[in-house]
């Protein structure tokens, strides 16, 4: 548990405005900001900021909160490292002994501890001879790294031993339980000890844009299986949110990335001048990925491995990059199987003109087509056409467009114009579609909402209706909390209906009668981020309405009350009718005992 004031002061000091404007690109609308909801998909803005609530709500998806409940959401965080998260970025300290630090709770920062001390252990044993003479020359010699290259990126060597590092960090303070949770040691089945998850590997370090160590990637030296081995998801780490390299290519990356398929391929660039470059993790690009890479860059040039395997995936990501508005090119090398070897082969110089003449994304698709089809018949030049025609009326800009259709027309002979329009006749059955998606996924998502949040409300329209009015106002006054507390409105918790506005009400009376009185925020802690959303919702109706005195709250407690005695009234009326139902079936079988 976080002290409540810590809470408040870090909620204080973490503009939202700020901090949601990181993530989302957020446009003045009157006193509000609005902006794209990154928590749905969609095309005109439904997400908005309240600056002097310091909240927001998506009017689309229904996702709401306030500023930690946007980090828990976007950083898929708890409630707590959503706080930590934020006292780092506000400079806040929080108090050791208040984070969970137990076995199963080990918090993030532990894990960086861990992790930097782990990264220290694999570095001094990469550069002792006795221990990492192999490693080192395989660095060295084999892929061809100075030494500058691998203390950049702090290389190191796990040493082929099952208890060398964990007997290390046992040493220097770290507990059995936290060395397992960070993915550095293994627990045997049989024995219950402790062994080396990393053994015999080339040790790279995974580090975040704050400069933490956050996990590892563990290469063998020869062929042996699996290649790598990577920290699995640990409390500091997911890896669909990190990408290799990007602590360094943060700072020259601006107008240009490169994205590559692994750690080889981005130190080798980064050797070789290229400082923009970055890699997924093992894994393919998500579109997590492609939003992350959105904030640092323009255009990214997509760098994979020449294989069937690498240009497949390619294709994947040329498409989850261009959806979050990134300017994509797609690179093609031939005479090497992936960037490392062909810069070890041919110079960087070689590689630099080969960026050069990277394809525009457009380009590699029309390549692609044309070469699935046999364009001198009538038929295939038919159907390549057709492709090329969607392909270019997905193209957002007018320009492109343009320049797209003269060099179809150009490949396929066929003239522009009626090439052009088909493509025209696309583009208005595509914009009904996205419009018909659109509108069926906000509808699907608010009902699946509702449902999740407060299912019990379908059951008493009536009920949940006047709980909601309550809520609102106690969520909004300060002076109708009070009301209720100190008697001048009776209202009860068992007056309430859904389980969803008895735990509301719980928390909100609790914390109006506690020493650190009201605070929104802190019902973060007991709520769920698609239950803070809807309070926030419960409060933005209300607040929108001109009419919210005692006389409101009085009228909807009243009403609640009213629905109470009424659910009682026909449970006792129930109850009495199964007394006499029982009753006539009892008289029933005395008669037919006295025949
Ligand atoms: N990868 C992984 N697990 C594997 C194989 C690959 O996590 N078993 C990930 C690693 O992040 C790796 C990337 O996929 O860096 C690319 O794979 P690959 O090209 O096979 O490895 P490289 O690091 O490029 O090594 P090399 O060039 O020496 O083959
Ligand atoms: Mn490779």
């Amino acid at each position: 548990m976080i002290p409540k004031e810590i809470i408040e002061e870090i909620r204080y000091r973490s503009d939202i405005e700020d901090v949601i404007g990181t993530y989302v690109t957020l446009k003045r609308a009157g006193s509000n900001r609005n902006g794209l909801c990154p928590f749905h998909s969609e095309k005109t803005p439904s997400f908005t900021v309240f600056p002097t609530t310091k909240s927001f709500y998506c009017f689309g998806c229904g996702a709401g909160g306030d500023v930690i409940t946007f980090i828990q959401k976007i950083e898929n965080l708890d409630y707590v490292a959503a706080v930590e998260l934020l006292a780092t970025r506000a400079g806040i300290t929080i108090p050791n002994d208040v984070t969970p630090d137990t076995a199963k709770n080990v918090s993030r920062r532990r894990v960086y501890e861990m992790n930097l001390e782990a990264a220290k252990f694999f570095r001094s044993a990469l550069f002792d001879p006795t221990v990492g003479a192999e490693a080192m020359q395989y660095l060295t010699e084999h892929r061809r790294m100075g030494s500058a290259v691998i203390k950049r990126f702090g290389l190191g060597y796990a040493p082929n031993d099952f208890g060398l590092l964990t007997r290390h960090m046992r040493q220097k303070g770290f507990g059995e339980d936290e060395l397992v949770e960070a993915f550095l040691s293994g627990r045997s089945r049989k024995s219950g000890k402790l062994y080396d998850l990393f053994r015999n590997r080339i040790m790279f370090p995974v580090i975040d844009t704050a400069g933490n160590i956050v996990a590892f990637g563990g290469r063998v030296m020869d062929d042996s299986k699996p290649k790598y081995l990577n920290s699995a998801d640990t409390p500091g780490f997911k890896k669909s949110r990190i990408l290799f390299g990007l602590n360094y290519a943060k700072d020259h990356c601006a107008q240009e990335l490169i994205l590559c398929e692994g750690y080889m391929d981005t130190i080798a660039m980064h050797a070789a001048g290229f400082e923009n470059a970055v890699a997924t993790l093992g894994t393919a690009i998500t579109s997590e990925h492609a939003r992350l890479l959105s904030r640092y860059t323009k255009r990214v040039v997509i760098n994979y491995d020449s294989d069937e395997a690498g240009q497949k995936a390619a294709e994947k990501a040329m498409q989850l990059l261009s959806e979050v508005g990134l300017t994509v090119r797609v690179l093609k090398l031939s005479g090497a199987k992936d960037a490392d070897e062909f810069i070890r082969r041919y110079g960087a110089d070689r590689f630099r003109s080969v960026m050069e003449a990277s394809r525009t994304a457009f380009d590699f698709r029309l390549e692609n087509i044309l070469s699935r089809y046999d364009i001198m018949t009538a038929e295939g030049k038919i159907r390549a056409a057709r492709e090329i025609t969607s392909l270019i009326a997905g193209t957002g800009s007018g320009v492109e467009r343009e320049l797209y259709l003269r060099a179809a027309s150009e490949r396929l002979g066929i003239s522009g114009e009626s090439l052009g329009n088909d493509v025209a006749r696309v583009r208005t059955r595509m914009r009904r579609e996205a419009r018909q998606k659109e509108s069926r996924e906000v509808r699907m998502s608010a009902r699946s909402f509702g449902d999740r949040v407060n299912p019990d409300a379908a059951k008493s329209p009536a009920a949940a209706a006047a709980e909601e009015v309550i809520l609102g106002l106690l969520l909004l006054y300060p002076e109708h909390r009070r009301a209720c507390v100190d008697g001048r409105v009776e209202l009860g918790e068992a007056d309430f209906f859904t389980d969803f506005g008895k735990r509301s009400f719980h928390a909100v009376m609790e914390m109006e009668r506690s020493a650190d009185g009201f605070s929104f925020s802190a019902l973060g802690e007991h709520f769920t981020p698609d239950e803070m959303g809807r309070l926030v919702r419960l409060q933005q109706d209300r607040g929108s309405l001109q009419n919210n005195d005692l006389s409101v709250l009085t009228a909807a407690a009243a009403s609640l009350i009213a629905e109470r005695e009424k659910r009682e009234a026909k449970e006792a009326g129930d109850w009495q009718s199964e007394i006499a139902r029982r009753r006539t079936e009892l008289q029933k079988k005395k008669e037919q005992t006295k025949i």
